[in-house]
């Protein structure tokens, strides 16, 4: 069995899980549940495979997914690092390399816009995957029409995350109704569109933030690729 599937099955990090999700819904955060860790876990793996950094590193992408957010069952403020922190413990234990750890502690202490940066690729496909769950399934049951988080991501109905490894793009795409609006999106998550572009350009990709197939953003060329938006959505 591998680190994907024995993690999938630890009870310590399910209970963890379950734990953190619990704390913030107490605080009326948005969901931080198994639905998001797995999310997280799968796109950060999908971006990593798709790069073509092979199915070890993108294994490790999935697990540093999974675990990412376990801290928050201790406090959510830096919960990054507490999440590393667990993580280092639990798979130390599970006899997991060294070197493996580490890369993927790296990535769960930086996935936090307040206190981190993308560090390795593993690093910057979870900020890139973290950053892009927004959807109306997030709002819990408190939806409360006057909490701007709840407004915005009771918007969002479809939420998706493209590459394009030929034409080394990133591109997350968003559809949301006007519960909200694009003005109110880029108030509270500005920070995350800033960092998903720094993580992407560590993967030498070019990241693209779509809302409702408008290109919201301006990516800057890298290694003098040109960006063209009738890219094929994979
Ligand atoms: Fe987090
Ligand atoms: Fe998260």
């Amino acid at each position: 069995m591998g680190f994907k599937e024995i993690i999938l099955h630890n009870a310590e990090v399910l209970e963890l899980i379950r734990a953190s999700e619990k704390c913030l819904d107490v605080m009326n955060y948005t969901e931080h549940g198994l639905r998001h860790a797995m999310y997280v876990a799968r796109v950060t793996e999908k971006i990593l495979k798709r790069l073509n950094y092979g199915d070890e590193t993108a294994e490790l992408g999935f697990v540093a997914g999974f675990m990412h957010d376990t801290g928050n069952s201790i406090n959510r403020n830096h919960h990054g690092l507490l999440s590393a922190t667990l993580a280092y413990g639990i798979l130390k234990e599970l006899g997991m390399p060294f070197r493996d750890i580490n890369t993927i502690t790296a990535a769960i202490g930086n996935h936090e816009e307040e206190t981190g940066t993308p560090v390795n690729p593993v690093s910057a496909a979870l900020i890139i995957a973290d950053k892009s769950d927004a959807h109306r399934t997030r709002v819990t049951q408190n939806y409360d029409p006057k909490d701007i988080h709840d407004r915005v991501n009771h918007a969002i109905k479809k939420n998706a995350v493209y590459i394009n490894p030929e034409k080394k793009t990133i591109s997350s795409r968003i559809y949301m109704n006007s519960t909200s609006s694009v003005m109110e999106y880029f108030e509270i998550y500005l920070p995350r569109i800033v960092m998903s572009e720094k993580a992407a350009k560590l993967l030498e990709c070019i990241f693209k933030l779509y809302i409702n197939d408008v290109l919201i953003n301006s990516p800057k060329d890298v290694k003098n690729m040109v960006v063209d938006d009738a890219e094929e959505l994979t």
